[in-house]
């Protein structure tokens, strides 16, 4: 068996030796053009030639949970795109959200601002019954998120394509009942999957059916949110801020107006971080089922080609 590695902006080298230690007595490569022709691969953001010359692989690994770059490549006909089934990224998910939630609830980037000015004040504080969250995306790391804020006795929501039943969290599901929910929102939170049906979804028009002094937190895609928007609403105090992972454009661009608005937290991507030991362990077990002929609908995280996730 063949492995072909072609992952953008990674260490090659000790993904390399893992997937070795992992699949013994298969073939991994780094990807160079012209390389031969590999069963499998393992692949972040990988260019076009990678597929134009890769005709035969049956499996492509995706080392992160979003696919919306990789389902834009012309892929190789028959073969199936798996991304990251949690591996590691729920847990972190959960803390970067529920950090942002509470930093947000409970005021403390406006104590960091009196602490840095040598001031000693009180705030009140807020009732947490009116800080209801939203959660977009209920899949592998939406779920696990919602849990970990209802233990902190908010108020949780989540919305979803195919209704679920989550202990504690109102459910909603389908495009019919996404105005209810964002109406009962005050904290919007988006894990969704970026699809033609989810780019812009936080757009004025939806942003505006959330509560009073809504504050929203993006942890998906850049595209998910329209930046204009987001900051008319805030200057214009519909909206009581951000806290924002990933953009449009990454790096952030130097002149971008998140890096230094008041109202918005800008973090660089880092809210769930592909773990390579956890990833190569997940990855080795999934190629060795395909490998030995388990049918796809038994491997977690095969992407539907038709729903682009
Ligand atoms: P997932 O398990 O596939 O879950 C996606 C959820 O979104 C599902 O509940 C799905 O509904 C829902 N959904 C998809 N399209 C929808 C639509 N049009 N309307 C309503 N709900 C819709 O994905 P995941 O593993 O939780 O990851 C979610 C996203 O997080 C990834 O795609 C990626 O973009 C982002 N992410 C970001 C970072 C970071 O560091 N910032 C790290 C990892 C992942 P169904 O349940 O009905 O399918
Ligand atoms: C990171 O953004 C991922 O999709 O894993």
């Amino acid at each position: 068996m063949r492995v072909a590695f072609c992952c953008t902006d990674t260490k090659a080298q000790p993904w390399l030796e893992g997937l070795r230690a992992a699949l013994p007595g298969s073939v991994v490569e780094d990807w160079s053009p012209g390389a031969s022709c590999a069963d499998y691969a393992v692949v972040w953001a990988p260019p076009q030639p990678f597929f134009d010359e890769q005709t035969t692989l049956k499996g492509i690994f995706n080392i992160g949970a979003g696919v919306d770059a990789l389902v834009k490549s012309r892929l190789p006909a028959g073969a199936a795109v798996v991304r990251l089934d949690d591996a590691g990224m729920s847990v972190q998910m959960a803390e970067y959200v529920c950090h942002a939630v509470i930093r947000h609830f409970r005021q403390f980037d406006g104590y960091e601002a009196d602490v840095a000015g040598g001031k000693w004040s009180y705030r009140k504080p807020l009732d947490r019954a009116d800080f209801s969250i939203g959660v977009m995306g209920l899949g592998v790391l939406g779920e696990r998120v919602a849990l970990a804020l209802k233990q902190f006795e908010f108020p949780v929501l989540g919305w979803s394509g195919s209704a679920k039943a989550i202990k504690g969290v109102q459910c909603f599901s389908g495009d019919d009942r996404f105005q209810l929910f964002l109406a009962s929102v005050r904290i919007l939170v988006c894990l969704l999957p970026l699809t033609p049906e989810t780019e812009n979804i936080m757009c004025r028009a939806n942003l505006t059916q959330l509560m009073p002094d809504a504050y929203v937190i993006n942890v998906a895609r850049g595209a998910h949110l329209v930046d204009d928007d987001l900051l008319a609403l805030i200057d214009s105090g519909r909206l009581a801020g951000a806290t924002l992972d990933v953009f449009r454009q990454e790096p952030l661009p130097a002149a971008h107006p998140f890096w230094s608005h008041p109202k918005i937290t800008v973090t660089p991507h880092t809210s769930a971080r592909t773990l390579r030991a956890e990833s190569i362990a997940q990855i080795a077990a999934k190629i060795m089922s395909m490998h030995n002929g388990a049918p796809l609908s038994s491997i977690a995280g095969v992407v539907d080609a038709k729903k682009g996730y």
